[in-house]
């Protein structure tokens, strides 16, 4: 063979083995295909296996202050129907009512005089209907507001448990008083407090006893020591279900029942600096609230929801998380579907103690004290708490939203909390809340929760396009003309957007069967990282403080060296971290308050 032959014969053999080369390549990456759709296939059937209240946002809607379709100055149930397509766009599952039922409103809708009809201010049942079939057209599920630990002081059953009318005459707790002073007057059985300040007991005339009410006077609690009390309350969940609500969110449950004895006082709060002996912290709540028998009683309600197909449970408890968590019930007797989770309101009623740190703590607090099996939820904001933005910061709004969207569990959104409303001041000539009254016009700041029950922003008309009315039972913010549902809609960026978003990425099975880890926490920032199998990974960076901040978030994790960004919050313009930059992971800057989303293939 000749030089030239040899040449060529080494080259065409080199030539073969790279064909070879790239059919096994081929071969390879075929393979790694099949493997990638089999992979999806399973991870979309991980999807399909979960109830949907897993897979879902909860909404909150205070019906008052959502959409007022009659001109009345207060929300309705066919305004709230004329939102339907706002709140699929929105992406949420689940649409949660504040109460709806027949009401003397002294507590807005959870004082109620009727379980099973609704109350003329909001409509009728027959608009009931209407709007359950419009938010079922577009695959959202109803909840409603279960109020069992009292009924309103106007309710049948109390007027004629007053008159001693069987079987009526125990529906209540009603006591004898504990002595009289020397003039006659009646001593209350024991020194227990209103939550809403005052006594807990309340004398009347004609019966000649106390009656408790653990909220207002115009709220006595129910006697749930009575079966047919019992009974009552299942009737009234039966005739929804009925009717066809998915769930119920159940009202001040820790109160259910007390101690037999209303004889024996509470004692003093230890470490507590209220000093106004009418003030609820004022006492020790040991004989009032999370008594065993609460557990009975929500058993039956799960029973009985159980007996209908995907329907759900969640329940309103304050207290710390060990007890909390009881109300999960266990594997083999689950309760509710979840306690709502209010670490983050409780832990954060201010900016003051809003750091990586503490953000992680609450996080791992919730996640480490849930019984086995059982599914976590976020709650940022209600009706009963101050407005994120004015709480904790306006700056905050998307990268909180962010957090309780991307957390393993399911978030619960307070209306308007998507395009970042604030709280309104509310004067006390003005004042609607009965607990914000109770304190008098001194105090009554601290505690109205009118603030954050303003009219839902949804344009720069007057009353914010919520009411056609001269006036509204609480006036919307006077910042309407520039935060509200029709600007944001059609900014290039806005809080209403990054919801939108968030709300689509959190479908995919990372949030909702991932991994979660924290790989850097510090006092100013912390990296949240989902991952699941190998789906593309997600990393969460959130700057809690109120300055721009730099990290490294490669140092000391095994983090890639660069993550692409998907999302971050409208608060920044820089182009370094513009959606669909490549960004080295390795110095990362986020302004005041903010989060940035990244994404990058499996870690
Ligand atoms: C719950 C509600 C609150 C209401 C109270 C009495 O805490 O969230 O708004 O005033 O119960 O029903």
């Amino acid at each position: 063979m000749t030089k030239e032959e040899e040449e060529k014969e080494e080259e065409q053999q080199q030539q073969q083995e790279q064909e070879e080369m790239t059919k096994e390549e081929e071969e390879q990456q075929q393979e790694q295909e099949e493997m990638t759709k089999e992979e999806e296939e399973e991870e979309e059937e991980d999807l399909e296996e979960l109830p949907w209240w897993k897979t879902s946002i909860v909404y909150q809607v205070y019906p008052r202050s959502f959409m007022d379709s009659t001109g009345s100055g207060v929300g309705d149930l066919l305004g709230i129907a004329s939102k339907a397509d706002y709140l699929r766009d929105l992406g949420v599952g689940a649409v949660w009512l504040s109460p709806v039922f027949t009401s003397p409103m002294a507590d807005f809708g959870y004082d109620i005089s009727n379980f099973t009809d609704i109350d003329p201010v909001f409509g009728d049942l027959q608009d009931f209907d209407f709007l359950l079939e419009e938010m079922h057209a577009r695959d959202l599920k109803v909840i409603l507001d279960f109020v069992p630990n009292h009924t309103s002081d106007q309710h049948e059953w109390f007027l004629k448990s007053v008159r001693r009318e069987d079987p009526y005459t125990h529906y209540y707790v009603w006591e004898d008083p504990a002595g009289y002073n020397a003039s006659g007057h009646p001593f209350p059985p024991s020194n227990w407090l209103s939550v809403f300040r005052g006594s807990a007991w309340e004398w009347v005339e004609e019966r000649q006893q106390f009656y408790l009410h653990q909220f207002l006077a115009e709220q006595p609690d129910l006697n749930f020591r009575n079966p047919a009390v019992r009974e009552e309350m299942k009737d009234a969940m039966r005739f929804w279900l009925d009717r066809g609500v998915d769930g119920f969110r159940v009202d001040a449950l820790k109160f259910l029942f007390e101690a037999r004895n209303a004889y024996e006082d509470e004692p003093r709060a230890q470490d507590s600096d209220v000093d106004d002996p009418l003030q609820y912290e004022f006492l020790e709540h040991t004989l009032t609230v999370d008594q065993p028998e609460t557990f009975e009683a929500l058993a039956e309600w799960r029973a009985l929801v159980a007996e209908y197909e995907g329907r759900f449970l969640m329940v309103e408890v304050y207290a710390d998380v060990n007890e909390t968590m009881k109300y999960y019930g266990n594997e083999s007797h689950p309760l509710a579907d979840f306690p709502f989770n209010f670490l983050l309101i409780d832990s954060f009623q201010s900016r003051d103690n809003l750091t990586g740190e503490s953000v992680m703590d609450v996080i791992d607090e919730w996640m480490t004290n849930m019984p086995e099996g059982k599914w976590p939820n976020w709650v940022i904001g209600n009706h009963d708490n101050s407005r994120v933005a004015s709480r904790l910061g306006s700056d905050l709004v998307d990268a909180l939203n962010m957090l309780i969207l991307l957390l393993p569990g399911t978030p619960v959104t307070y209306y308007g909390e998507e395009i970042g409303m604030e709280d309104v001041f509310i004067s006390w000539e003005e004042t609607q809340d009965p607990r914000g009254l109770n304190f008098g016009p001194e105090r009554y700041l601290e505690f109205s929760r009118d603030p954050a029950r303003t009219p839902m922003q949804w344009g720069d008309e007057p009353n914010a396009g919520f009411s056609p009315a001269n006036a509204t039972w609480l006036p919307a913010n006077a910042n309407l003309t520039s935060l509200n549902v029709a600007t944001q809609d059609e900014a290039e960026a806005s809080h209403l957007g990054v919801y939108r978003q968030l709300s689509e990425l959190r479908r995919e099975v990372t949030f909702v069967r991932g991994d979660l880890a924290f790989p850097l926490v510090t006092e100013e920032v912390i990296a949240i990282l989902r991952s699941y199998k190998r789906a593309p990974s997600y990393l969460l960076v959130i700057n809690t403080s109120e300055y721009d901040v730099t990290v490294d978030l490669q140092q000391g994790t095994t983090l890639p060296e660069v993550g692409t960004v998907v999302l971050r919050s409208v608060t920044d313009t820089s182009d370094a971290t513009m959606p669909g930059s490549k960004v080295q992971l390795s110095n990362v800057t986020l302004v005041g308050g903010e989060g940035i989303i990244f994404q990058f293939g499996q870690v």
